[in-house]
């Protein structure tokens, strides 16, 4: 245990190292759970605009803001904050950010739950069927259980807890690296058989045609917190991941090229759902259930679809997996930094409160069905109260603290690693971005879409 307490911070062993940890932090349910079901409800395309300009204009800035803060200070989301500005309360931003990572994990690790049982049910044969009528009663049968879903939820945590004990280089880049190419390989199998089939073409002219009398201040809301979510942003997880980040690695350039590759896998499952969606005569405002139903009618009209379903499923829990790591990351640095716990004792009392917290999402669709905060289930209000407040909030501070706070100089030799990089012209941009259009663009939209 000694060892553990001198915190030597371990880092990411390469580029491609860290390429993989920060994007297997952002790819994850997000994309492939999360980006369809929220899209669908939506309206599609003009959604999925509104998305793109979200993670371009305010996402990446924050992605790169966060990335700059943890590689300087080579700290947590809190003591970045008290390494800066040791007299301020910056620090309260990262302490918002363990908070999102609490309630996050609450109903992520519940979806991831219902991610592993369906390896299992893929496996067993109990989705061998093309009607999603009877995935339905699939899928509502194991969430309107308790024993089932609980079984799932605290296994996800056993074993994500697991990896974060091995360490940050070992755990996190080992597993990451590895599986994201394979899921993307996947995704394409699913795209063609999706879209051959017949009456595919309005789930394209859904994805891609955009009807903009559908754009709400609530629309755009959705659109801003899924973006938030997505990047993984706003809560000090890229502070943490980019406290492991070496001193000469392109920050700008590895925040561009997540961000890029997260969105095509977002729009990827997107191709993978909608165009199946329609096909078999459905809505696309099934909400949360949407993937669970729709994807294994879609595996179920190809052939070997049960083995491809089967490992679709076992890809997904691994992206999943991976974010997870992300977000236990955020809790765990700040306890063994900040507290100077050991790793262990920081991870297992971290996950024990995440199981605690989580099942009463996982039970929002059994026992605590009609209890409801702020008008939603515990399931859905950690959901909204993460995506579309507390993370864009954090989105505003961190873009604050850069813009205004941390010092124009400063700011400029992080950005260019001491002056090795030429990039002034991009320097620019992104100061602009970050002192005027993030923070009053999330204050407007959070203002206008929670009244
Ligand atoms: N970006 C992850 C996903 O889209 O699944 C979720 C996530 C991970 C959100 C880490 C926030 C975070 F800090």
């Amino acid at each position: 245990m000694k060892k553990e307490t001198q915190h030597k911070r371990e880092g990411f062993s390469s580029s491609i190292g860290v390429i993989a940890a920060v994007l297997g932090s952002a790819v994850g349910l997000g994309n492939i759970w999360k980006f369809p079901y929220v899209t669908g409800a939506n309206g599609g395309a003009a959604f999925i605009l509104v998305y793109l300009i979200c993670v371009a204009l305010v996402g990446l800035p924050v992605m790169l803001s966060e990335h700059l803060i943890g590689r300087h200070t080579k700290a947590n989301a809190v003591g970045a904050f008290k390494a800066l500005q040791p007299r301020r309360p910056w620090f309260l931003v990262g302490g918002a950010g363990v908070l999102s990572a609490f309630l996050i994990m609450a109903f992520y690790t519940s979806v991831a739950g219902w991610v592993y049982a369906y390896i299992f049910k893929a496996a067993g044969g109990a989705l061998l069927t093309a009607k999603p009528e009877d995935t339905t009663l699939v899928f509502n049968k194991l969430v309107s259980g308790v024993g089932e879903p609980l079984f799932w939820q605290v296994f996800v945590l056993l074993v994500t807890g697991s990896i974060i004990m091995a360490g940050v280089t070992k755990g996190i880049e080992r597993v990451t690296k590895l599986l994201m190419p394979l899921l993307f390989l996947l995704l394409v199998i699913i795209d063609i058989r999706s879209l051959t089939l017949s009456g595919a073409g309005a789930g394209l002219s859904f994805l891609f045609k955009p009807d903009f009398s559908k754009i709400t201040v609530s629309v755009i809301l959705a659109a801003l917190g899924l973006a938030f979510f997505k990047l993984s942003v706003g809560m000090g997880t890229m502070i943490t991941y980019g406290s492991y980040v070496d001193k000469n690695e392109n920050l700008p350039k590895m925040a561009i090229k997540v961000a890029l590759a997260d969105t095509l896998v977002s729009l990827m499952a997107g191709i993978a759902v909608f165009p199946a969606v329609f096909a078999f005569g459905f809505t696309p405002d099934q909400g949360p259930k949407l993937l669970f139903v729709i994807i294994p009618a879609v595996f179920n009209s190809m052939p070997f679809g049960r083995v491809f379903m089967v490992l679709f499923f076992v890809l997904t829990a691994i992206a999943a997996t991976g974010a997870m790591l992300s977000l236990l990351e955020v809790p765990i640095a700040f306890l063994t930094e900040q507290y100077q716990w050991t790793r262990r004792k920081a991870t297992l009392l971290t996950i024990l409160g995440i199981g605690l917290l989580g099942s009463t999402a996982t039970l929002s669709n059994s026992i605590f069905a009609t209890v409801t905060v702020f008008g939603k289930t515990f399931f859905d209000f950690y959901d909204f109260a993460t995506s579309n407040v507390l993370l864009p909030l954090g989105g505003i501070f961190i873009a604050l603290f850069v813009g205004w706070q941390w010092g124009y100089v400063k700011v400029k030799q992080e950005l260019s690693n001491q002056g090795q990089l030429a990039n002034d012209g991009l320097a620019r941009v992104y100061l602009f971005l970050v002192k005027y259009i993030v923070p009053i663009a999330i204050a407007v939209v959070l203002f206008t879409g929670l009244k």
